[in-house]
């Protein structure tokens, strides 16, 4: 079972995120299991204090290390990139990261464990990505205010991909960015909907036809909206 732990300042905005859907039934069956762990846990301190002022000025505060590489140490049992065994993954969200994708995914599915460490936009104290952190992780190229709604999604991205999540075994492979294509249209009843009608070609039953119709309005669609998929 994949082991997937959090840690964060704020653990109670995972409580129900991974209540719904093919998370939940991941869960229940046994194929994944998620904590959230509060990083204030690690402080020795009476304050419990993460963070602080950043050396050379400037706004915002920055995570402290000490408290990051103490949870990292008693959850995973190494505090140091070179002693994680290669089964553990110990990723830092933050918009400096690589780019979360597909194939990343698929990666972490194939994990022991992983740890996820919930950065703030302010910034986390740089010896944790050059000392502890095995990814450096984002979701994209926008600035959330912390790494936990990026948490969420890259976990979301993982679960679905372990063996038995999905209720048919080939739906994860033929979907968007398996093939390097965006999914082609999908539709249902009713045929005609405030005279707007689904494709004919779709009612016929002719299962090749249907394949080549597919195949041709994901090209169009990603051509569309993500020409940059199509440059190679
Ligand atoms: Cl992982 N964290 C933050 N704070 N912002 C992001 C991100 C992560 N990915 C894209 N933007």
């Amino acid at each position: 079972m994949l082991r997937v732990d959090i840690i964060t300042i704020f653990p109670d905005y995972f409580r129900e995120a991974f209540d719904y859907g093919i998370v939940r039934r991941a869960r229940a069956a046994g194929l994944v299991n998620i904590q959230a762990h509060d990083l204030r846990s690690w402080t020795s301190d009476r304050h419990h204090v993460v963070d602080d002022r950043p050396f050379g000025g400037g706004d915002g505060m920055v995570l402290k290390p000490e408290p990051i590489f103490a949870a990292v140490e008693s959850l995973a049992g190494a505090n140091r990139r070179e002693q994680i065994p290669a089964d553990k993954r110990v990723v830092l969200l933050s918009p400096q990261g690589k780019q979360f994708t597909q194939s990343l995914a698929a990666e972490f599915a194939l994990c022991e464990q992983l740890i996820l460490i919930c950065g703030r936009y302010e910034g986390v104290d740089e010896r944790v990505a050059e000392a502890l952190v095995t990814d450096e992780v984002s979701i994209g190229d926008y600035v959330l205010s912390g790494g936990e709604p990026a948490a969420a999604v890259v976990i979301d991205a993982i679960v679905r991909l372990l063996p038995g999540a999905l209720g048919s075994a080939t739906s994860a492979t033929y979907e968007s960015f398996s093939d390097g294509l965006l999914d082609y249209p999908h539709y249902t009843r009713p045929p005609k909907f405030e005279e707007m009608e689904v494709p004919d070609v779709l009612l016929t039953g002719n299962h090749a036809e249907i394949a080549r119709w597919r195949e041709q309005a994901a090209g169009e669609k990603t051509k569309r909206n993500r020409p940059d998929l199509l440059k190679d």
